[in-house]
């Protein structure tokens, strides 16, 4: 990186439920390009509330260039749609004006899930498969990230698919493995069935399993048997940062 690259770089915020994310991305490589600042999440996680702990956020993460950030939520030309893991008052909130309004920089906003996919896609599990590829995020809720050729089909919510009587994320979600004391064999049965779904109506070339849990993938894979390659993610605890990096105003 050339100097001041840094000082210019393009910035990533990945806002979840628990911890807000961020560091200026180097997008040549996928990597950090600084060290990761992590501020807890408010509670109520409000629009106001989350955009000042964004605004307090960037004053810690060097460089004055555009900002990229993730929301868990459908994402419509700037406005949040839905709000499942979310405070309901983000319903019709513009995310863009109210991050650019508070933090006085240039912003895009984009799904968590669209995001982390994104970053798998160009520089981890996902770089250079052609054909369909699904992401699905594993942690509060079950988040998905469609690529065609790479190309992203943005907001697909194949968390919420209907399994087991309800909600599929409602049901096989990491924090339901965790929630109800699940052994991994069990929970590796709840994800076939999840899984088999996501086949059954999409036929993928590859399945990458994102998110935390990802990292112990050797505890459950093996309980999961799919006719479609499936892999774990590779960028873990980074991909939301670098792939809300990626979506950032350019100019
Ligand atoms: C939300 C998605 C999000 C996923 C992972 C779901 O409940 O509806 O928008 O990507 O959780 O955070």
């Amino acid at each position: 990186m050339g100097n001041g690259t840094t000082a210019t770089g393009v910035v990533g915020v990945d806002i979840g439920g628990t911890g807000v994310k961020g560091a200026v991305a180097d997008l040549d490589t996928g990597e950090l390009a600084t060290e990761r600042v992590r501020l807890d999440t408010p509670h109520p996680a409000t629009p106001d509330s989350v955009a000042s702990t964004v605004t307090d956020l960037l004053k810690q993460v060097p460089g004055s260039g555009p900002v990229g950030l993730t929301l868990p939520a459908v994402i419509r030309k700037g406005i949040v749609e839905t709000a499942s893991n979310i405070d309901e008052s983000w319903i019709g909130v513009n995310a863009v004006e109210l991050f650019a309004s508070m933090t006085a920089r240039e912003v895009s906003v984009i799904n968590d899930a669209d995001a982390a996919g994104s970053a798998e896609v160009r520089y981890g599990a996902g770089k250079g498969v052609a054909g369909v590829v699904v992401v699905i995020t594993l942690g509060t809720g079950i988040g998905s990230a469609l690529f065609v050729d790479g190309t992203l089909v943005p907001n697909t919510e194949l968390g919420h698919l209907h399994l087991h009587g309800g909600d599929a994320e409602d049901w096989a979600a990491e924090s339901i493995r965790e929630h109800d004391e699940l052994s991994w064999k069990e929970w590796g049965h709840r994800l076939q069935r999840y899984l088999e779904q996501i086949e059954r109506v999409l036929w993928p070339q590859l399945i990458i399993i994102g998110g935390g849990v990802s990292k112990k993938s050797d505890k459950f894979f093996p309980h999961i048997n799919l006719s479609t390659k499936m892999v774990p993610a590779t960028l873990h605890n980074d991909a939301g940062i670098v792939g809300a990096a990626m979506f950032a105003p350019t100019g």
